[in-house]
């Protein structure tokens, strides 16, 4: 491990990361596209979507049965939410859900990816259902379908049943991982005549680390690192079984993936070296999840680096959670860690961030377009995905109204051409990524930052929940209609 790694920044990254496993020397490779760039198309059967989650658009929390979240009790916390909102009005989508499929039709994306409440479903986490809750989620995709959009749905964007995690702890406990797949059961039986693409989990490598890691996300909590191990073995277990679930209840073919927020790791400067050793680092940083689940197995620098805080499984879990899927999802914004080669085990060097490196309106949302690049090439070729998507991208912005009432989101619009531009190199080349889901369709309540991190397409005025396209809704619709990003 090289100097200015060290072993606080492995422990920042709350069990992500492990020392030594190499897996072999990579060939030379070319870092140069066929036929790629501004103007290129996309393929024709590219799928283009936006993103959204319930919690942080659906409001309606104490309607229709809908059990307590950990978000409910966490937002109601006093000091936890920047601007001390929560999510209990958000963006009404509950009953505005015809209103914004509208917008997305307007969009001309084919696909929408959103998440469902658990606890509208469960409200207690287990035992008796709630049809109400079902039904929302019956409507939504029926509206969709109607509109020609294509339902992509969540099982889990971060809001767990309160019930669950006071009577068990959460993830803290595998009881949490079997409550989860008789969920995803309940909910393919009866959206999956539909619903044709299910995505488990998303971003464990967030809300695992900073819920119950660092105490800044719902439930608050600040596990030493042998019980946050567990908690993400849980959560992977969780994955796996509902995976099970779903093949068992839902329809036949109903795909299934997780969406992850990948540890992304770029090459500091595209040499073969610097290529292999992202490669190195890309899989050791994950194994934690995205690793386990892709190959059933913790390396064995995960393992190493973990010692006596290691996540107890068995072989029998390992075979449920790395159990194939149809699909990985990776959700992609910033560049996460620059990386040169180096000598020493485990054969990549992390370099420091200058200060003065560029971020978006979101502090922690660096600019470094080459990662949607990256991440899914690396990904692709080490576990093998045939399928990706991005199953989120994008950028808040300060979106202030101009006097003639628009919204210019000149920013927003240069980080999604960049960005976009590098997916098209990765497209061409040939790395496997079939979709695109912006994020996000509207501005919505961004968790520890209320309100004030707008994300949207569409800017939204909370008090009046009047929804405003903003210029990248029409340079995003651009892009879709022509299959291309205009030069
Ligand atoms: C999450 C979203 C969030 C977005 C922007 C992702 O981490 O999945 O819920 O709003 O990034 O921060």
């Amino acid at each position: 491990m090289s100097a200015d790694f060290s072993r606080r920044h492995f422990a920042k990254l709350a069990g992500l990361a492990a020392l030594g496993a190499a897996t072999g020397v990579g060939a030379a490779e070319s870092e140069t596209p066929a036929s790629a760039g501004r103007g290129a198309p996309f393929p024709k059967d590219f799928l283009w979507g936006t993103a959204t989650s319930s919690y942080q658009i659906e409001g309606a929390v104490n309607e229709d049965g809908r059990g307590k979240s950990i978000w409910d009790v966490f937002s109601h916390t006093p000091g936890k939410i920047e601007d001390g909102s929560t999510g209990d009005r958000a963006n009404e989508h509950y009953h505005r859900y015809r209103e914004d499929v509208a917008l997305i039709k307007a969009l001309g994306v084919r696909a929408y990816r959103f998440s469902i409440a658990w606890p509208r479903v469960f409200p207690d986490g287990t035992g008796q259902p709630n049809p109400k809750g079902l039904d929302f989620y019956n409507r939504l995709v029926d509206e969709l379908l109607a509109s020609g959009i294509e339902p992509y749905a969540t099982l889990y964007h971060w809001d767990l049943p309160q019930a669950l995690q006071d009577r068990v702890g959460g993830w803290q406990s595998s009881d949490t991982s079997k409550a989860f797949a008789d969920y995803a059961a309940y909910v393919a039986a009866r959206l999956t005549d539909r619903v044709k693409n299910v995505f488990t989990v998303n971003e464990v490598g967030r809300f695992v680390n900073f819920g119950y890691g660092w105490g800044i996300d719902a439930p608050g909590l600040k596990l030493p690192a042998v019980q946050l191990n567990q908690a993400r073995h849980h959560v992977a277990l969780a994955h796996g079984l509902a995976v099970q679930a779903i093949r068992a209840s839902g329809r036949a073919g109903t795909r299934v993936g997780a969406a992850e927020n990948i540890a992304a790791c770029v090459p500091a400067i595209a040499t073969a070296e610097n290529i292999r050793a992202a490669e190195i680092a890309t899989r050791e940083l994950n194994a934690g999840f995205l690793g386990v689940v892709l190959e059933g197995r913790y390396t064995d620098g995960f393992l190493a680096y973990a010692g006596a805080d290691a996540p107890k499984f068995t072989a029998e879990e390992l075979k449920i959670i790395g159990a194939p899927t149809d699909f990985v999802g990776l959700n992609i914004y910033a560049p996460q860690f620059y990386v040169t080669a180096s000598d020493r085990a485990p054969g990549f060097h992390v370099l420091p961030f200058p200060t003065s490196f560029p971020h978006m309106n979101s502090e922690w949302l660096r600019v470094g377009p080459e990662v949607i690049y990256w991440a899914p090439r690396l990904a692709a070729k080490i576990w093998n995905i045939e399928t990706i998507y991005i199953s989120e991208n994008g950028t808040s912005s300060e979106d202030r109204i101009a006097a003639d009432g628009q919204v210019y989101d000149l920013d927003r619009i240069m980080f999604l051409r960049n960005y976009l531009t590098q997916m098209q190199r990765a497209v061409a080349e040939g790395v496997p990524i079939r979709g695109y889901f912006l994020w996000s369709l509207m501005d919505n309540f961004e968790w520890i930052f209320g309100y004030g991190k707008r994300f949207g397409l569409y800017r939204v005025d909370f008090e009046t929940q009047a929804r405003v396209a903003k210029l990248s809704a029409a340079f995003y619709r651009d892009v879709v209609a022509r299959n291309a990003i205009g030069v």
